[in-house]
């Protein structure tokens, strides 16, 4: 289990100081993936460091299994962690690497052979990491982070880069690793990964916590849905929804053929009874989901250091 108090991190700027986490408080449970989603900047590499004590905390306290990680005797037996796929000696074989990280934690060799084969870099153990692909880079990284069968496992952006393959398998190997009874903390800017990958959420923005819920929740809370209604005599379709309580509202179609209604606060079925029962006719009547992007787009528009309409004024300004 991991937990943070009133965890803060500040750096310092020309204008005097940058909150980069502003006093969060959350707790990583273990059997469960929790992806920590937010934009770029958010940050959530700040928290993992601090997690992972290569970053000390202006204020507040993070802690693993119950204590600082800085103060663990043998490090990877208690929390593995991918922060930097790149962290590696490039001409050093991908064996090599991980037998020297072996020996510095008292971890013996024979782990070496047992992690290459969980992630699947056998084939290739004896050739030089710097030669390796991003996904293979980040295979190595997470077989590193497995190397003291820890039960806390901590990766800021794995599937950064990686294609579709790649994305696939650390998704299965996340699950694995909770179904396990492992608590896993997986780090992402892209809500799709995560709704795919996380069973609960941690939503940052701007060092603050903006969600701390199940995927479920987030989706019922923050997606969006209404129903779309199209029909011949829609105004009259919309007065009578209107006369249930049903919020309605006139839109043109998306289709560029005439208008539709986007009703909440009234069901499809209940709908579709209502407009029966006056013997009108319907020609679409659809539930309209927005996607979870959506969703995390809206919950962090506040949040966004630079939106990609104005990043490039701002650049230009300077
Ligand atoms: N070493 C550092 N010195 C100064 N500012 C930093 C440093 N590391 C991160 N920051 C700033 O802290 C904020 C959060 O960054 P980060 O944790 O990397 O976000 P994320 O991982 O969510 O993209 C950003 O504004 C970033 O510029
Ligand atoms: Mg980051």
């Amino acid at each position: 289990m991991i937990r943070a108090h009133a965890l803060t991190k500040r750096f310092p700027d020309k204008d005097g100081d940058r909150v980069a986490v502003d006093g969060i408080d959350f707790v990583v449970e273990p059997g469960r993936v929790t992806g920590f989603l937010g934009p770029n900047g958010a940050g959530k590499s700040t928290t993992m460091r601090m997690i992972l004590g290569l970053d000390a905390p202006t204020s507040g306290t993070v802690s693993v299994n119950g204590h600082r990680y800085a103060a663990a005797r043998a490090p990877l037996r208690e929390i593995g962690a991918l922060l930097d796929a790149h962290a590696i000696h490039p001409g050093r074989s991908a064996r090599d690497h991980l037998r020297w990280m072996a020996a510095s934690n008292g971890i013996p060799t024979t782990r070496v052979g047992e992690v290459l084969e969980l992630v699947g870099l056998e084939s290739v153990a004896g050739q030089r990491a710097g030669k390796f692909s991003l996904g293979m880079g980040q295979r190595l990284g997470i077989a590193a982070a497995m190397l003291g069968d820890p039960p806390v496992v901590v990766l800021d952006e794995p599937v950064n880069g990686l294609d579709p393959e790649g994305i696939r398998w650390v998704r299965t190997f996340a699950r694995q690793l909770a179904d396990e009874g492992r608590t896993v903390f997986i780090s992402s800017h892209l809500m799709s990964e995560m709704s795919l990958m996380a069973d609960h959420l941690v939503v940052i923005g701007r060092g603050r916590i903006l969600a701390d819920c199940s995927m479920a929740e987030f989706m019922s809370d923050h997606a969006a849905s209404y129903v779309r209604v199209k029909a011949p005599a829609l105004t009259e379709v919309g007065r009578l929804l209107q006369a249930r309580d049903a919020e309605v509202e006139m839109v043109a179609s998306g289709t560029g053929r005439g208008s539709e209604l986007r009703v909440t606060g009234l069901d499809a079925p209940a709908i579709g009874e209502a407009v029966a029962a006056q013997g009108l006719v319907l020609h679409e009547l659809t539930l309209v989901r927005s996607s979870l992007e959506d969703a995390f787009m809206a919950l962090t528009a506040d949040s966004v250091e630079f939106h990609a309409s104005t990043a490039a004024l701002e650049g230009a300004g300077r």
